[in-house]
């Protein structure tokens, strides 16, 4: 798995006003929507494209435009949903899945409880949307969730990472073609399995403690 860690300051300060407790929620949101069109930049980087002849006001010339079948933006919910607005900005031509993950919080186990994505990912670029790779547990399971499905190449893009989760990611995923682009790797897991320094439970930062 290639790891890529974007490194700007940009990137350092927003995420600094992220993790702050301090931040509101409406505070947390423009942040994340913020952080990833800036980390979305890297995150397509490979995104295949082919030929395109168009003619400009002066001359004919060729260009590039985004491959068929278009990318596929898959945000797991609820705390990737946070991000998508931030990724459809720089890729609005790319189509959506969901899926929604639990991570059980005793025993850090992720489970699927809902999904709406194509039936067929048959070559398709895929681009999953979580701000947190803990465990890796769930990021884990929709990268296989897809590949199940045909997808052909996986780009994850996190806001925060804990190197526990990224070895544990690129274990499971070894031999296939999978990217993780991260805005900062942080120190470790807690008991708990939070990152620290991390920034608290994205999902409730976001929308509000869940019942
Ligand atoms: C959070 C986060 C990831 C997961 C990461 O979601 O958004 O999906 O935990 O943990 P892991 O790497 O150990 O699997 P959560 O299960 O809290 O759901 P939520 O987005 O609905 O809050
Ligand atoms: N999920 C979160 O939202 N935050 C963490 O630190 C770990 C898992």
């Amino acid at each position: 798995m290639r790891v890529i860690v974007v490194d700007h300051p940009l990137i350092t300060h927003k995420l600094t006003l992220l993790r702050d407790k301090n931040t509101s929620s409406s505070g947390f949101r423009k942040l994340a929507d913020e952080l990833v069109t800036l980390l979305a930049y890297e995150a397509t980087r490979d995104v295949r494209v082919v030929p395109h002849h168009i003619e400009t006001p002066v001359a004919p010339t060729e260009g590039v435009i985004l491959a068929e079948p278009r990318p596929l933006i898959v945000p797991i919910l609820r705390a990737g949903l946070g991000m998508l607005d931030g990724m459809l900005r720089l890729l609005p031509s790319a189509e959506t899945g969901f899926l929604g993950m639990i991570r059980d919080e005793t025993t850090l186990q992720p489970s699927v409880y809902a999904e709406r994505l194509p039936a067929d990912l048959t070559g398709r670029q895929c681009y999953v949307l979580d701000p947190m790779l803990a465990t890796g547990g769930s990021l884990i399971a929709a990268i296989e969730f897809l590949f199940e499905r045909g997808a052909t190449d996986v780009t994850a893009v996190c806001l925060l990472g804990s190197p526990e989760g990224v070895e544990a990611t690129t274990a499971a995923v070894a031999g296939r073609s999978v990217t993780l682009v991260l805005g900062a790797l942080d120190e470790r897991l807690n008991e708990h399995g939070y990152i620290v320094p991390g920034l608290g439970d994205a999902g409730d930062r976001l929308y509000g403690v869940a019942g």
